[in-house]
């Protein structure tokens, strides 16, 4: 199992369309995945995907100690599960973070991927993402603001020990004077996993809550989505064909930190 926690830096920069998407492309893939919600202050991941029959509790109750994480787990049309966050200011003021790691615990073997859609900044809310996955991956948009917001997230990635898999540019233009591939990896020191073109298949998906790699599959982004995807899956695979023993899972981790605690 793989755990993806997708951050950025800057709001705005496409993380909940690549969480919704990549997680939907792999459960087309016929991998287990969940998509998690945990930009807990301003959720809106069930608000861009159909959810199949919506429970009544969500993350803000698990985390608060409300509810057990798999009441909070929908199912979808198209294949991958979701875990939504709550909406209310209120609830959001009574989830604690901090528990976030035992909830992975509970359901980490349950899944071949768990994508947590995270918040933007460096508040507590956007840490604790980072530092429960297995990897980071950072969404960025093709300009100066979106890249150095980007290297902070970075930084504070591999202060809580995590590393970042890669850095997904989204919403290119192809304009000249935006950003290019190499100029963006000699700044971040990161590998560009592809590049989603800006394109108005994603916002009319959006709209009717159908990921566009179900709506549009043919469309520039949802191609490209699932190229990105595609790579993600076979660097698992050659990873694991190398017999790569030195990679600490998510498993290995908790068990860690748990001892740690005691
Ligand atoms: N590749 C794209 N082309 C067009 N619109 C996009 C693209 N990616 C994101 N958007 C739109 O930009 C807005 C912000 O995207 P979102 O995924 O919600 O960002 P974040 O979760 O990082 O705040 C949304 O309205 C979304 O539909
Ligand atoms: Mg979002």
């Amino acid at each position: 199992m793989t755990v993806y926690t997708i951050g950025s830096g800057k709001g705005g920069a496409g993380k909940t369309l690549f969480t919704v998407n990549a997680g939907t492309a792999l459960a087309q893939l016929g991998l287990k995945t969940l998509i998690m919600d945990c930009d807990i202050g301003m959720a809106n991941l069930n608000l861009v995907i159909n959810l199949e029959s919506r429970t009544e509790v969500s993350l803000h109750d698990v985390l608060a100690e409300k509810a057990e994480v798999h009441e909070a787990i929908n199912h979808t049309p198209y294949g991958v599960d979701v875990l939504p966050s709550g909406l209310s200011i209120a609830g959001f003021k009574q989830a604690d973070p901090e528990k976030l790691r035992d909830v992975m615990g509970q359901i980490v073997d349950e899944y071949d991927y768990i994508l947590i859609d995270s918040p933007a900044g460096i508040s507590k809310e956007a840490v604790v993402p980072l530092a429960v996955c297995d990897e980071a991956i950072l969404i960025i948009n093709p300009e100066l603001t979106s890249i150095t917001d980007a290297l902070k997230t970075k930084l504070l990635t591999e202060i809580v020990g995590r590393k970042v898999k890669g850095v997904v540019i989204n919403r290119s233009m192809g304009m000249k004077g935006e950003l290019g591939v190499s100029k963006i990896e000699e700044l971040l020191e990161v590998d560009v996993l592809g590049i989603i073109p800006n394109d108005k298949s994603v916002v009319k998906a959006a709209a009717l809550k159908v990921p566009v790699v179900v709506k549009e599959p043919d469309s520039p982004a949802a191609k490209k989505i699932k190229e990105i995807v595609k790579k993600l899956t076979n660097t698992e695979a050659s990873e694991e064909q190398k017999g790569d023993t030195k990679k600490e899972g998510f498993v290995e981790r908790l068990l860690k930190s748990l001892r740690a605690k005691t």
